[in-house]
């Protein structure tokens, strides 16, 4: 089967070919997607990707590549490169969901992924298609996971990775990755969604691949998280699925996968996407919530202390509004302080995430006080990075030194401060006995 490349706009659909470099249409300007799979036999797909576990072959120890039938634009496999992405867990965290109040919550935590964030479930399947294309370089702005990704993936392919980052606005944890994976690292000084327009003229001008989630084969990628999540629930659908929304490719690739798994006989019926954003960067939230009509109106300066989400005019949300309107979902804000204590209580489960993944937590929360999602609701929530993306923040969380981008201060209601001590025993033994948990 031949895929192609299709415009989103539903009143263009012009088509492409799956091989032209491309990442608007032409014609109208809209967002570009891959054409969808065809599966016959869900049962035996089922199956077979269940074999695939045991298998030592590369591509099927790959979370991505196992459900290669999935995602269709490839016909030959023998270029891809995996560092084994994918594979996480889903982990059951009974006091995040009393935190939260709904009766079952499970985290599915893509901090699990070889550069520690879901990036890696859409950046193998972006530098397949580079290598695919004969190109050498690739690029992307990023605030931070993204080009962590894309250096690894890269170099990892032989080809030249540059990275434009906004100058002072990402975590030590995400730079230091870029540069220990060599990639050429641009600080620019201004924010995510002037770098984007930036780089993409510098993309064509210069033949760059550019590997930012604009790129159809990256959000195909990011299927797998949730093809991943119902293989490991046996297929049973759960009643919510929440994720934070920056740039909202995540969203577009959730609601692609779970429509596209429904059509093809796989599960029985779509979760509701809820998507969580920063208070200070929320303008997909603002449209939702005004009944999804119109145009995504930018925030010029969005801030938010979860620097991964800090954008504010998000290139997907087309498709993401089609995706969270198609599923009966909802959007949420959430403040500083209320990351902060949810990233807090997930630590406290022993699980742990950076402060972007946390805003799930925190929406879930919201959402349920207004009764969006009902008590007994059975909730996955998508970590989306690693607890140690952003060590800083948690330091000064747990100090009492984190503020607001605004200067205000961030209680450390959940706050676990170290004790200094002098080196003596019997002071040390009164201490812990004195704290006894
Ligand atoms: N969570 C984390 C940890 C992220 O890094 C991002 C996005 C998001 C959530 C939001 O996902 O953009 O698909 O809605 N990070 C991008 C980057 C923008 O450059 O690394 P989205």
């Amino acid at each position: 089967m031949s895929s192609e490349l299709i415009c989103f706009n539903a009143a263009c659909r012009a088509r492409y070919p799956i091989d032209a470099v491309l990442y608007t249409c032409p014609r109208c300007g809209g967002l570009l997607e891959v054409s969808p799979p065809v599966i016959e036999r869900a049962g035996e797909m089922k199956t077979l990707w269940r074999q695939r576990r045991t298998s030592n072959g590369a591509l099927d120890q790959s979370g991505v590549w196992r459900y290669r039938e999935f995602l269709p634009f490839l016909d030959d496999f023998s270029g891809v490169v995996t560092l084994r992405e994918g594979n996480t867990p889903l982990l059951e965290a009974p006091r995040a969901a009393r935190y939260a109040g709904t009766g079952r919550l499970v985290f599915k935590h893509q901090g699990f992924n070889p550069t520690g964030s879901f990036k890696d479930n859409g950046m193998t399947c972006g530098v397949a298609q580079a290598l695919r294309l004969k190109m050498t370089r690739v690029a992307c702005v990023s605030t931070g996971n993204t080009s962590a990704s894309m250096a690894a993936y890269a170099s990892a392919a032989g080809l030249q990775p540059v990275i434009f980052i906004p100058h002072g606005n990402i975590s030590y944890g995400k730079l230091a990755q870029a540069l220990e994976y060599g990639a050429m690292t641009l600080q620019v000084e201004a924010n995510f969604d002037e770098i984007l327009a930036l780089v993409r003229v510098l993309a064509e001008q210069l033949g760059i691949y550019l590997l930012n989630s604009i790129n159809p084969f990256r959000i195909e990628g990011q299927k797998t998280i949730m093809v991943e999540m119902m293989d490991q629930r046996d297929w049973n659908p759960p009643d919510w699925v929440v994720l934070p929304g920056g740039n909202l490719g995540n969203t577009a690739a959730f609601g692609k996968a779970l429509r596209e798994m429904r059509e093809c006989g796989l599960i029985p019926r779509l979760p509701r996407l809820a998507v969580i954003q920063a208070e200070g960067a929320a303008p997909f939230q603002a449209l939702v919530e005004a009944g999804g009509a119109g145009k995504l109106e930018p925030v010029k300066k969005p801030e938010t202390l979860a620097t991964a989400i800090r954008i504010g005019d998000p290139v997907s949300w087309p498709k993401a509004l089609h995706e969270v309107m198609t599923s009966g979902g909802a959007t949420a804000k959430v403040s500083e302080q209320e990351i902060a204590d949810a990233k807090a209580q997930i630590g406290l489960c022993g699980i742990g995430c950076e402060p972007a993944s946390a805003a799930t937590l925190a929406g879930l929360r919201q959402l349920r006080e207004r009764g969006v999602i009902e008590r007994g609701a059975d909730v996955v929530a998508v970590l989306t990075g690693n607890l140690l993306k952003d060590p800083d923040y948690i330091y000064k969380y747990h100090t009492g030194r984190l503020e607001t981008p605004g200067g205000e201060p961030i209680r450390p209601t959940f706050g676990n401060q170290p004790v200094v001590v002098p080196n003596d025993p019997v002071r040390i033994a009164e201490l812990l006995e004195s704290r006894r948990g």
